[in-house]
């Protein structure tokens, strides 16, 4: 991580980072304000370069390394990062509170991918004032699934994005396939609300044994963690049985389910890519998701797949 004139003048953090066994480090500069910021994206706006661009909650993993790849290979200039753990999306009696902050950690891992720029602001510098009047509303979507379960969520999360492309100007975004709903969501804003940012998603990324992963997996004990690979054992199971139809899909999910002694289902639906509703009678070869919520003791876990419905994989 270096420090350029700009950051230094307006109170960034500089730190060196050793690089990681095997992988060529490189020069990574590190923003709290959005002046800082501002100053550090000046050369590429003034050049014209394209940015891409990463929004995260910081407790970094390969899920998160791998969004940052994709970000590299979409535009010519910078890629940036943004760590804020965002108090808007957070519900009351959620773990705003526990939700890891591991910053240390993630600067290695942005300097590992080759990230340029990491933008790590305070609450107080994203939400200067108290929380914000004007907000984004999700509609309809933001009410369903993850919304039912979590109401304000979504709101809070496309307020958080649409100030973090207002600060950053990103040409692209990359966002995981992991919170599905969530992609779906900020790319409807940014086509809606016409932001100009093209929302890019990236699949998911699993543990060797399935296992879908996330920052609150960490939550888990070693009992939970071992149980919490029936979510993506039942989308598995769902997958293979697709070819028969929606209805031998989901009861082969709920018969991976049952043989869980701990794992509190929340949601398992099947729709179509956009989250709408699928038709009664799907002609072959329809293209679908399959989406689960679960509980594990106090932490909830989610995960998807893609389903071609009646037609063999
Ligand atoms: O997916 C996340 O980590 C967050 O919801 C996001 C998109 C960074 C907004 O706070």
């Amino acid at each position: 991580m270096t420090e350029t004139t700009g950051a230094r003048s307006s109170g960034e953090l500089a730190r060196p980072l050793a690089p990681s066994e095997g992988v060529t480090a490189r020069s990574a500069e590190l923003a709290h304000t959005r002046e800082g910021l501002r100053k550090l994206l000046e050369p590429a706006r003034r050049d014209g370069a394209s940015v891409g661009f990463v929004p995260t909650m910081g407790a970094l993993h390969e899920g998160h390394a791998s969004l940052m790849r994709v970000a590299r290979d979409k535009v010519s200039g910078p890629v940036v990062a943004s760590i804020f753990v965002n108090p808007l999306q957070f519900g009351a009696g959620e773990d705003l509170d526990r939700y890891p902050r591991t910053l240390e950690a993630d600067l290695e891992i942005c300097e590992r991918e080759g990230v340029d720029v990491v933008f790590a602001p305070s609450v107080d510098e994203v939400y200067p004032g108290g929380l914000p009047q004007v907000t984004v509303a999700p509609g309809e979507l933001g009410d369903v699934l993850e919304g039912k379960t979590r109401p304000g969520h979504f709101g809070g999360v496309l307020t958080v994005v649409a100030k973090l492309f207002g600060l950053v100007g990103p040409d692209v975004a990359v966002f995981g396939e992991k919170d599905y709903q969530q992609l779906a969501l900020i790319s409807r804003m940014s086509s809606d609300l016409c932001l100009g940012v093209d929302v890019v998603g990236a699949p998911t990324q699993r543990e060797a044994d399935g296992l879908a992963l996330s920052s609150r997996n960490r939550y888990l004990s070693p009992e939970q963690r071992e149980e919490a690979t029936t979510l993506s054992r039942a989308l598995y199971a769902a997958q293979r049985e697709a070819a028969s139809g929606v209805d031998a899909a989901l009861q082969a999910a709920h018969a991976e389910l049952r043989r869980a002694k701990t794992v509190e289902l929340d949601y398992l639906v099947v729709t179509d890519p956009a989250l709408a509703v699928l038709p009664a009678d799907p002609e072959p070869g329809t293209e679908a998701r399959i989406l689960i919520a679960a509980r594990l003791g106090t932490t909830r876990l989610i995960d998807n797949m893609s389903l071609t419905i009646g037609a063999s994989r």
